[in-house]
């Protein structure tokens, strides 16, 4: 049973944006915030001694480089499994949970990503020391929605009232469904999910997360972006989760953030972010805009936001 934070993140797991409220975004992101205005040196004397381990069983460039640095940066140490299903013992066949209780007897905290959905909350439930869901399959990627909308909140000074746009793969974007789930948090937001119909959000999804009095409103064509919007979330369609990689090739660019697009729907202050990697639904052209934050912002805040989180997490 994953436990809420409610303000207090001292030795808890973070798997899903549904164990955040109000008051648990404010203080990390006050954390983060200041964290990223500290100096460096200042910044290693928050964990000296303590390790991190990262298992990551999908490929990852930002999520395991980014939590690396975070902790190395606050002074900690980690052991670090790119690939487990070669290079450990689940090659031998270990379950996920005996390598958990096994990682938990060198390191302080486990960040771990895996392709099936649901493996982080079983893994938090058999760990003593506090468990991150960097990524499970279809289900959730809990840090990249908070680092998400931290550049959301930096940029706007806010988290309701937001007009966005999600556009690409909703039905197997675990960025989009924890991202959705956190901007549910906050009252008055409403997001238009632009994607080609076999990639909506589930029905059952897309209930859920209406039902918590966020406005969803399902897109099919760029014709249909509203104006003005606070941000535009691209999205790429996740090729790893199709079982005919014809339909994939079909669906791939069905939705491409171009210059021609920017200039015609974009706003003045709407920021054009992406939680990578991209692989062709936005023309270089665009990467070159001040509005775009995928490259820089975005990506760098992720490092600030996981060093918050194992801060508040082993500190406190
Ligand atoms: N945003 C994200 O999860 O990127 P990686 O897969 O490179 O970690």
């Amino acid at each position: 049973m994953l436990k809420p934070i409610k303000g207090s993140f001292k030795g808890k797991d973070v798997v899903s944006l549904d164990q955040f409220d109000q008051k648990s975004i404010k203080v990390l992101f006050k954390e983060a915030a200041r964290i990223k205005k500290s100096k460096a040196k200042e910044l290693l004397r928050t964990l000296p001694g303590r390790v991190a381990g990262l298992m990551f069983f999908e490929p990852s460039t930002r999520t395991f480089s980014s939590n690396s640095a975070a902790f190395k940066r606050l002074g900690g140490a980690t052991v670090e499994h790119q690939n487990p299903l070669v290079t450990s013992s689940a090659v031998k066949g270990e379950t996920i949970e005996d390598t958990a209780m096994m990682m938990q007897q060198y390191c302080d905290i486990l960040v771990i990503r895996h392709p099936v959905k649901g493996t982080l909350a079983r893994v938090a439930d058999v760990a003593d020391i506090p468990v991150i869901n960097a990524g499970d399959g279809i289900g959730e990627h809990p840090t990249q929605a908070l680092l998400d909308m931290f550049t959301i909140w930096e940029k706007f000074a806010k988290l309701t009232g937001i007009k966005g746009l999600m556009a690409g793969d909703m039905l197997n974007g675990r960025t989009v469904h924890s991202l959705i789930r956190g901007l549910s948090i906050f009252p008055g937001n409403t997001i238009y999910l632009l994607s080609p119909k076999q990639l909506r959000l589930s029905r059952e999804e897309f209930q859920l997360y209406t039902k918590r009095g966020i406005k969803l409103v399902e897109i099919e064509s760029l014709k249909q972006i509203p104006p003005d919007c606070h941000f535009w979330y691209w999205t790429r369609v996740q090729k790893e989760r199709f079982a005919d990689k014809k339909v994939y090739e079909k669906l791939k660019l069905s939705f491409i953030l171009t210059k021609k697009l920017v200039t015609e729907k974009a706003g003045k202050k709407t920021i054009f972010m992406h939680p990578l990697p991209r692989v062709g639904e936005i023309e270089l052209a665009v990467d070159k805009d001040p509005r775009s934050l995928y490259l820089t912002t975005e990506a760098r805040n992720g490092m600030f936001v996981r060093m918050a989180l194992f801060s508040l997490i082993l500190k406190g």
